[in-house]
């Protein structure tokens, strides 16, 4: 199916040039598939395939009674949103946040996109790593700016500040980084993360004006092994940390989230003003009822012990069975080598068993493929002989 094939829509092709590699994404998350078959084994987005959690529901439940007549009305952010959210992301990322630099969102790419709208002019170059999230490219061009990418080292997904530093030229504006990272896993360390801040420093002294960095951080509760979130806003002032409820949570269709600056943000109260007024111009304002819940959002989790015994049990048996992976840090995803180079071949084969993955190509790394850690235990023990069955055939193959 060629979603984009309109040849009198002018629309259709507009679609497709602006959104850039994403469309080839939808392409493929789009094809028709019967995710709700019983034998299904849904690996392909971090989607819920289980109940959402009774507190989730009630904290939504008592949050839509009204208390006032305007509590549907137009209105100013909730403060008691934004104080607990600023406090408790404080705390989290050990900063001292202003309630007043916290702008509410309807989710991390909700924040992105008020941010384009914010900060982006017609023109400007915006700096992604590579694998990036599907949708950074297609909103750089929303902006009708340019998106320029940046490899991540291809053992570990490592940053690499100097590639970033050669990247960055007189139209660069914001440069994008994710961590923890989709699909790899990675934490970013602090060194890496104290040497991006120096380049930026210092590129935007040499370009003469300011490198904004936007760190999506949508996966910073996801967090395995005892590991620390450490965002890039501790080291490099003028950076807004992007934050969702949709990965905390797992119920990404009830869009809510924020995003923050540091203190150390320069021009913030300028800056506050900018953010409010693109907020309400970019349609990014959470509703009441996200809002009113957000005190009580903010103390609840998924059960991520129950992901982390997962990625223990599918890392264990894929390596068993002669996959190459890592064992992600944190996030949603495992990132495997593909047995053949052609990622998309290998990830119709398994979809023709019902087991549904996403190939490297949609993350610009053929050679892999991505499966979610949401899926449920009986999904993964479903799955764990096909994925046997396809590293034997494809090695088979490969080796006549
Ligand atoms: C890296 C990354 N950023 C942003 C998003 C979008 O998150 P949200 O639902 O908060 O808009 C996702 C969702 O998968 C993601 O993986």
């Amino acid at each position: 199916m060629d979603l984009f094939a309109g040849k009198h829509l002018d629309v259709a092709r507009h679609a497709a040039s602006s959104l850039g590699s994403a469309a080839s994404v939808l392409r493929f998350l789009m094809q028709p598939r019967d995710l709700a078959h019983p034998d299904a084994c849904d690996f392909l987005a971090g989607n819920p395939q289980e109940m959402a959690m009774p507190e989730y529901i009630d904290a939504l439940q008592r949050a839509v009674v009204p208390d006032s007549p305007s509590y549907y009305g137009y209105g100013p952010p909730w403060g008691p949103a934004t104080t607990a959210v600023a406090s408790a992301l404080g705390e989290r990322l050990g900063l001292e946040l202003d309630p007043q630099d916290i702008v509410l969102t309807r989710g991390a790419s909700s924040g992105l996109a008020l941010l384009m709208h914010a900060l982006i002019d017609p023109g400007d170059q915006v700096v992604m790593m590579s694998p990036p999230w599907f949708f950074y490219e297609a909103m750089v061009l929303a902006a009708s700016a340019e998106p320029v990418r940046v490899p991540l080292s291809e053992a570990d997904f490592s940053l690499d500040p100097d590639a970033v530093e050669q990247a960055i030229t007189p139209r660069t504006r914001a440069v994008i980084v994710n961590t923890p990272h989709n699909p790899s896993g990675r934490i970013y360390p602090e060194d890496q993360l104290r040497n991006l801040a120096l380049v930026l420093e210092k590129a935007s002294a040499r370009i003469g004006r300011r490198i904004y960095l936007l760190s999506d951080e949508a996966y910073a509760r996801i967090l395995f092994d005892g590991r620390q979130m450490i965002t890039p806003g501790r080291f490099y002032g003028a950076t807004f940390m992007l934050h969702s409820y949709s990965k905390t949570l797992l119920a990404p269709s009830q869009r809510a989230g924020y995003t923050a600056m540091p203190p150390s943000m320069p021009g913030r109260e300028q800056l506050r003003f900018v953010l409010m007024a693109a907020s309400l111009a970019s349609g990014t304002v959470p509703d009441t009822v996200m809002q009113r819940a957000m005190p009580e959002l903010e103390k609840l989790t998924i059960d991520i012990p129950a992901i982390e015994r997962r990625r223990d049990r599918m890392v264990a048996e894929m390596r068993r069975m002669g996959y190459s992976l890592a064992s992600p840090e944190a996030g949603f995803y495992l990132f495997p080598r593909t047995p053949i180079s052609d990622a998309t071949e290998f990830c119709d084969w398994l979809a023709e068993r019902r087991i549904y993955t996403l190939p490297g190509e949609a993350f610009e790394r053929p050679g892999h493929f991505r499966l979610s850690l949401t899926a449920s235990d009986a999904m993964v023990e479903r799955a764990l002989p096909v994925l046997e069955e396809a590293i034997h055939t494809f090695s088979a193959a490969r080796a006549t």
